[in-house]
């Protein structure tokens, strides 16, 4: 392929970086990204390449992966009392050796996430911690990184300050963003202040990896070397503060695979026994992780096994850090799905932007839920929205089949049959110098859904065109590497139709509205919404059926325009 496109260099933002970044996106600099590694494969290549990148500033998802992995083994939850002193609490912790960061929340009560400098002190705490004799009830004596201090000399008298502050865990209520949307002073500050406030924060990445980790200890009563790591909107840069915590149980370190003959001449005869495909052998580990789960998981509740499912997953809801978590296993293609996805956010920082915007959007008029149904989903969303800015002219983003054409032999990666093959080595991509506005960006984007030629093309990000459907499901977005799936085989006719209904009407609200702050809404305590704000409103759209909608203007409005026909008609006529 011969497009070329030019990328700035990037970094995993802190959220003042994230404004400063997009300041820039106007002068979109011509250079490189410099070398990022998210390689499945040749991981001890890839430790070294990522260990040299970091050292120029930039971290690849393999790394951001390793080192919040590692973090997560040093840290401990605890539950403590909502008048816990700060400076008490951290004294008596660090008996047991130096803090290196800490913080607190509130999800049923008063939690601590407490990082050690190193993995000998949560040792040392674990081995002083015990568990406790209740009279009434019977308890499986079950050790984990999840504690509770009754030691009340942490404690605060009842009149007294904890002096503790809390970071919050759930993301600002929509009215609230709505109100803090309206005081900014452009369209563009309006979308990149929505991503800061629904981004997920530091304290929430480290506390998704700690439970991760903290199953990995459950699971490891089976399997001592796997490891449990996060996928999806959890670490692939689209993640909103409340998403739920996709988690994959990594069995390949013991598994051998792609090993054809070790060299001692040794096989380990397994625990588990022959089983008649890979999918039952994935039942059967995610059964008995299900089980023990359910069973000593110290917070876990509602374990649901799914294992029918597609994707056989075990779901249940982690209390102390108020994740509704998904656990699969061998589920490599969306791991694969993951990186992609984390790379596109990475190249241009209006991708970013433009998802939290839209997954937002949609998610305040209904298009997506929590609920399991023939809603859109957010990853069809996402996927969307990288299609839309691959059309752009010139295009923001390469298409999937440029990124595997630029990959070098250790990107290669087949799973399943399936080419999950793209670059890792982010210098490669060069980026096309477009420098459309984020502004721009949205109001286009609800102009080319509104118009898309949905009941005979497919949206394809591999070829980054529309391409004829395959199948008659009303909306097909074809699965990046499992191409011959639709990942919204879900969605019905009425909603893609409420979809494309909303897209119409949220043009039309932007492309009246001005790009800045109207005069008369600046100065007042709750400025009235305006731009981004009024399309996060509940909007008046027609049947779902009609796709032309003819927005009626208040009475105060027709009554002025319907004078000034009038007053135009007479002065016609004296001419
Ligand atoms: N995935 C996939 N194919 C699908 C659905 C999901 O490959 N048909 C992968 C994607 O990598 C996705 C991840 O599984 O990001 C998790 O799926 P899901 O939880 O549905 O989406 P998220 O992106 O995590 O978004 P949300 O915030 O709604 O959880
Ligand atoms: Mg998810």
């Amino acid at each position: 392929m011969a497009s070329s496109f030019v990328v700035c260099r990037l970094r995993m933002w802190g959220r003042g970086s994230l404004v400063r970044c997009l300041q820039k996106v106007d002068t979109f600099p011509r250079r490189s990204i410099g070398t990022n590694v998210v390689a499945a494969q040749a991981e001890a290549t890839r430790k070294d390449e990522s260990d040299e990148k970091e050292k120029d500033g930039q971290k690849s998802l393999y790394a951001v992966q390793t080192e919040r992995q590692e973090q997560a083994e040093r840290s401990v939850l605890i539950s403590c009392h909502s008048r816990t002193n700060e400076n008490k609490f951290l004294k008596y912790l660090s008996r047991h050796g130096d803090i290196k960061t800490h913080f607190f929340y509130e999800s049923y009560g008063m939690y601590a996430v407490v990082e050690f400098a190193n993995r000998e002190s949560v040792a040392s705490l674990l081995e002083e911690a015990a568990i406790p004799s209740v009279s009434h009830e019977s308890m499986v004596p079950f050790k984990s990184r999840l504690l509770s201090v009754s030691d009340l000399s942490s404690v605060d008298s009842a009149n007294q300050k904890s002096g503790q502050k809390c970071r919050p865990q759930t993301s600002t209520p929509i009215n609230e963003l709505i109100q803090r949307l309206s005081r900014e002073e452009s369209i563009d500050r309006q979308i990149t202040s929505l991503t800061e406030a629904y981004q997920l924060t530091e304290e929430n990445s480290r506390l998704r990896f700690l439970v991760c980790s903290l199953l990995k200890d459950i699971a490891a009563a089976y399997f001592p070397e796997c490891t449990i790591k996060p996928f999806g909107s959890s670490v692939n840069g689209f993640g909103k503060l409340g998403c739920d915590l996709d988690m994959f149980l990594d069995l390949d370190g013991i598994t051998g695979r792609n090993v054809k003959m070790p060299k001692s001449g040794l096989f380990l005869e397994y625990q588990m026994k022959r089983a008649n495909s890979e999918r039952a052998v994935t039942q059967s580990i995610l059964s008995v992780i299900g089980e023990c789960v359910d069973q000593f998981g110290p917070g876990c509740v509602g374990v649901q096994k799914i294992l029918n499912a597609r994707c056989p997953l075990v779901r249940f809801a982690h209390q102390p850090s108020g994740f509704q978590c998904d656990l699969t296993a061998n589920n490599r293609v969306a791991m694969k799905s993951t990186e992609l996805l984390y790379l596109y956010g990475e190249v241009d920082p209006r991708v970013r932007c433009l998802v939290f915007t839209v997954r937002c959007w949609a998610r305040a008029h209904g298009i997506t839920s929590s609920i399991p149904g023939a809603w859109i989903t957010n990853f069809s969303l996402t996927v969307m929205v990288l299609f839309f800015l691959q059309r752009r002219s010139p295009p923001i983003i390469p298409t999937l089949d440029h990124l595997r054409d630029l990959a070098g032999p250790a990107d290669k990666s087949v799973i399943e049959g399936n080419d999950c093959t793209f670059v890792s080595d982010f210098s490669k991509i060069q980026l096309h110098s477009n420098t459309e506005t984020l502004e721009q960006l949205l109001c286009e984007f609800f102009e080319f859904y509104a118009t898309f030629a949905f009941s005979r093309m497919s949206v394809n990000i591999r070829k980054g065109k529309e391409q004829n459907k395959p199948e008659v499901a009303p909306l097909h977005i074809q699965n990046p590497f499992e191409t011959s799936l639709n990942v919204s085989k879900n969605v019905n006719a009425t909603q893609l139709d409420r979809f494309v209904a909303l897209c119409q009407e949220s043009a039309w609200i932007l492309q009246q509205s001005g790009t800045n702050m109207p005069r008369d809404h600046r100065g007042g305590d709750t400025p009235a919404p305006w731009g981004l704000a009024t399309i996060l409103l509940p909007l008046q759209v027609a049947g779902v059926k009609s796709r032309k909608k003819k927005r009626r203007e208040p009475a105060s409005e027709r009554i002025k325009s319907l004078l000034e026909s009038l007053k135009n008609k007479n002065q016609q006529k004296m001419n």
